[in-house]
Order: structure tokens, then sequence, then C-alpha cells
């Protein structure tokens, strides 16, 4: 038996009922929160004037300040900080915070009528605009959103049934069609743009990418592939492979947490049971071999375990993602999950993994690319999103709204 299992029943055999007992001071993480993005927002501005070109991207281990990108169509983690400024102004209502996510999500207002360049751009929308119309509802983000969608569904390939993640690696890889697991996240614009005037072919698409990923991208014992390469004239798979995880048939840990997010959020999306029955398997074998803090090393079978470095950033996002797929499920699995996300969130408000005073980030320990030597044991800022999200999932949850916070 397993350890998940064993807790599961363990619970059962107590007499417990199927209820979450887990509780956490959400809002004390979200002040937290403010004060550190009150902090970055002092940094950026400097002597003079905040450049809403730049965002914040990473604080290596040793550093101190944040590691600003140029907002490109290449540089996929532009849209997280705009998103970490509209998160925040939900929780505060301090419309000074408003004034700033919408000076920086502006400045990601090309990508609307720019080529796609890879799948990244549901990354890039979605997490910024995709948050200012759910709380704005000015209908200028929406029509972003909208042509956004219609640009990455260029990437989709109908032979497939995927859409092709990374167009640049198809001569150099020789990965003639590319998917990789991350794209799931990039899916949820898609299926919202389908819902708001996009049309039913953006909702197909998405299906037809998450089923085939389903089908291709997995192992027996549902753990993912990083990278599905395909024929583009079969359609069929050709290998599975590794781009950021220890080794080809490894489990990257982000790689797993996307699978969880993007399960979970086809799920609310189509109704479709496969995908519930599906995600609570992949679920699963994420959880049945953490560590005890439940924040993973960077890969399942990473080198130095357990002197590896952490993933941090693998945690915010399945916390995030188990504390929605909670609402969907009764009884003792919706209680599991809940209580595990609880306890992830709670690992992660811990000084062993919040920076403090000694960073403006949120979080320490994430790991970005470890094959290529990069932001290992860093705070990176989509950690930081999927924690303040997941924060915000929480607060609602435990305030009796619905945990997507749609109005
Ligand atoms: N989408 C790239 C990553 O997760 O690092």
């Amino acid at each position: 038996m397993n350890k998940f299992v064993l807790g599961l029943t363990l619970l059962c055999f107590c007499g417990c009922s199927h209820q979450s007992t887990e509780i956490m001071d959400a809002d004390k993480a979200l002040d937290y929160c403010a004060v550190q993005v009150g902090r970055t927002l002092k940094e950026l501005k400097g002597d003079s004037v905040i450049d809403y070109t730049m965002m914040p991207r990473n604080i290596m281990d040793s550093l101190t300040t944040w590691e600003c990108r140029k907002v490109t169509k290449e540089e996929w983690t532009s849209g997280f900080w705009p998103g970490i400024l509209w998160y925040d102004y939900e929780y505060t209502h301090d419309e000074a915070i408003k004034l700033e996510a919408e000076k920086f999500t502006s400045s990601l207002s090309f990508l609307a009528h720019t080529p796609a360049y890879d799948h990244d751009l549901g990354f890039l929308i979605f997490c910024s605009y995709g948050n200012a119309y759910r709380l704005t509802k000015n209908p200028a983000y929406k029509q972003i959103i909208l042509n956004a969608a219609d640009t990455l569904a260029t990437l989709f390939n109908p032979v497939v049934g995927t859409i092709l993640s990374w167009p640049r690696e198809v001569g150099p890889r020789h990965w003639p069609h590319n998917t990789i697991m991350d794209n799931m996240i990039n899916l949820e614009m898609l299926f919202w743009a389908s819902k708001n005037g996009g049309g039913k072919r953006l909702y197909d698409i998405a299906v037809s990418h998450a089923d085939k990923t389903m089908k291709c991208q997995f192992r027996p014992d549902y753990t993912s592939y990083h990278v599905a390469v395909y024929d583009t004239i079969t359609g069929n798979l050709i290998k599975g492979v590794t781009h950021q995880g220890y080794a080809d048939n490894s489990m990257w840990a982000r790689g797993q947490a996307w699978a969880i997010y993007g399960y979970t959020m086809c799920y609310r999306e189509t109704k479709d049971t496969k995908y519930l029955d599906f995600v609570q398997k992949i679920s699963d074998v994420y959880l049945n071999d953490l560590p005890s803090d439940y924040v993973p090393y960077w890969d399942f079978s990473a080198p130095n375990i357990p002197n590896a470095p952490r993933d941090a950033s693998a945690a915010a996002i399945v916390a995030s993602a188990l504390l929605e797929l909670s609402t969907y499920l009764d009884g003792e699995k919706a209680a599991q999950y809940k209580d595990v996300a609880i306890k992830m969130l709670k690992n992660l408000s811990s000084r062993a993994y919040q920076s403090g005073e000694s960073k403006p980030s949120f979080l320490l320990h994430s790991t970005g690319h470890w094959p290529a030597g990069s932001e290992i044991n860093a705070s990176i800022i989509y950690a930081d999103y999927y924690y303040i999200e997941a924060l915000l999932r929480y607060k609602r949850l435990a305030d009796g709204e619905n945990v997507l916070g749609r109005f």
C-alpha cells in the first residue's frame, strides 16, 4: 500500500468524517504578499520612474534584487508579474496597485497582433489580460485575449491533434512536431475564448490537444514526459523525451504539476469525467512520493536526493490545482486533496520557503532549468504567481465563495 493510499485508509479507519481538517491563515500570507509587492514596486522604480516593459523574472540564490527581463514575444514569463499585481489588487482593493497592474499589463498588448512565437502566448496573455478582464470586464482586454487565442490556434496541427509548442525546436532538435506538458495550461485561454465569442473551433482544439496528450504523453504509471515528439505525416508519437527534467523517463516535478493543473482545468471546462478520473491518477503518483514538507525535489529522480534542490513553483502550482480539484469531488478524496493543498501552502508560507525580509519575492527555492544550470534554488516569478493564486483560492473556499473568484 503506498503512502497516499495508507493515509486515506487511516483517515477512514480513524472514524474521521470526510471533512477537510487543515486550516491556515490566508490573510496573514496575503498581507505578506502585499508587503513584498510594495517592495518590488519600490525596487523597480529606483530613483526615477518604472519601465513598464521590464518584468521581474528571478532572484538568484546569492542575490537580493530582481533580475528583470524586457517584454518580448520570446520572454515567456512576462505575464506573471502583471498577474500578481491583479491578484494583489483583488485582495487589497488598492487602486494604486490596480494602476500599476494596468500599466504593466498594457506592455503585452503587442502580442495581440504578433504572429505566434510559441505556445507560451497563453501564459503571457491569460495570466495578465485574463485576470485583468476577470476583475474589470474592460472590453478592450477581452478583445486582446480573443486575438491571442486565435493566434495560439495557428500552432495547432490537425494531423497530430495538438499544438506545436516550440516551432523553434523543429529543425535544430529534429522534433517535427513537439508538444510540451506546460502547453496544457495554455488551453485555458482557448476554452475561455470559445465561450466568449471565439467560436467552437477553439474548444475543439483544446479538447483534441488534451486527449492526445493524455493518450501519448504519460507512462503506464501516470508520470509524464516533458516533451512528446510526433510525426507530422502519420500524427503518431515518435518518442517521449525531456527538456527540463533529469532524464527522458523521470518525472520532472513542474511538468507533472502543469499536468495536474491542466487536467483539473480541462474537467472544469468540459465536465468530461474522463479528465476527472485521469487527474486523480496523475495527482496521486505525484503526492505519493513527496518529501515530508510537500515541496518536491525539482525532479522525482534527481541526483543527490535528499540534498537535491527543491521546486517551490511546482508545489505552488499543485496547491492551486488541488484546491480547485477538491471542489469537483466528494467525500474522502475531496478532503484529502484540500488538506494536502493546505499543507503545501502552510509549508510554503513558513520561514523555510518565504523570502521574508531577505528579498522582495514571495518565495525561495524554485528550480527553473536544472539541466541548463539555470535558475537553481532561486526565487522565480511564476512560483510567486501560483502561490498568491492558491492563497486566494483557499481564502475564497474558506469564505464560502467560488474557488476561482469569477465575477
Ligand atoms: N514553461 C517552462 C517551465 O515550466 O519552466
